[in-house]
């Protein structure tokens, strides 16, 4: 490999996060402090002060970066979501970036979930119980999610028999060096700004294999692409592959896929 795509590659992986760290101040800060000049009593007198000041400094960004991501993400949402049908529940759902790829003919009913109520007797009020739904959509939500194998369980224990969990989310790399620069970035900023999202979850291996089942080699060229047979009893088939060019150096390795509830 010539030295400087030696350089550059593991460059440019780290570019897209650190922009979206320093684009994220540019656009948030001004508003943020306007909001609480004109309204400091909302800010100041909030039992959670500070939580708040970083939940709502996750809101104002996303808002600026949703369209922006939903521009490569696009393509992705709509290959996977063409599999929707029937009642689908949407996790997080934030500005209903994935609303415009679900079929009109196919989707009978549509639930979106923000975080106040994800708890299993509101879904339960709105009509999602156990075995109720033919799709659970989980789209950049699982990094942010607390609890996520549970919620990942609890998701799965939605799902009818043959029901599909169709998610697009960004993983641990499978890169050692990498996790350690996802850790730093964790620790020093990126938790805090981008709405608790953790860098560091293995997300595509809580889905298809659930907390203890065997790692998936994400990165051999068998596991990258395609669809592969699960063998304990989850799921009758799943497909998990990544998006975009391969780059181990990537702190935010992003992977699309389904899987089958058996
Ligand atoms: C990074 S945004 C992604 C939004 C949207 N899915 C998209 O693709 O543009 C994460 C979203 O997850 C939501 N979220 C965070 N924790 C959640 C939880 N426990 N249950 C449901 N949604 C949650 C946030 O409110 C936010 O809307």
């Amino acid at each position: 490999m010539p030295l400087l795509g030696l350089v550059s590659e593991p460059f440019f992986a780290h570019i897209q996060l650190l922009y979206m760290l320093l684009v994220s101040l540019v656009v948030t800060l001004p508003r943020l402090v306007l909001s609480i000049v004109l309204h400091p009593s909302e800010f100041l007198n909030h039992p959670h002060a500070i939580d708040n000041f970083f939940h709502q400094y996750f809101v104002i960004a996303w808002a600026y970066f949703a369209p922006l991501i939903d521009q490569w993400s696009g393509p992705f949402r709509e290959r996977l979501l063409k599999r929707a049908k029937g009642v689908v529940l949407e996790i997080g759902p934030g500005y209903g970036q994935s609303l415009k790829y679900y079929s009109r003919v196919d989707v009978k009913r549509l639930v979106l979930v923000e975080p106040a109520a994800i708890e299993e007797p509101v879904l339960a009020a709105a009509g999602v119980t156990e075995g109720s739904v033919d799709a659970v959509v989980c789209m950049l939500v699982l990094c942010g999610v607390p609890g996520p194998q549970a919620a990942i369980e609890m998701y799965r224990r939605l799902l009818k028999k043959g029901g599909s969990m169709i998610f697009v989310e960004h993983v641990k790399s499978a890169d050692p060096g990498t996790v350690t620069w996802q850790k730093w970035y964790n620790k020093y900023g990126w938790k805090k700004l981008m709405g608790d999202c953790d860098l560091t979850r293995e997300t595509g291996q809580w889905i298809i294999h659930g907390a203890r089942g065997p790692a998936l080699k994400i990165d051999s060229a068998a596991d990258t692409n395609g669809d592969l047979r699960s063998v304990d009893g989850r799921w009758t088939e799943y497909s998990y592959e990544k998006m975009g060019p391969p780059n181990v150096w990537s702190p935010c390795p992003n992977m699309m896929g389904y899987a089958v509830k058996a």
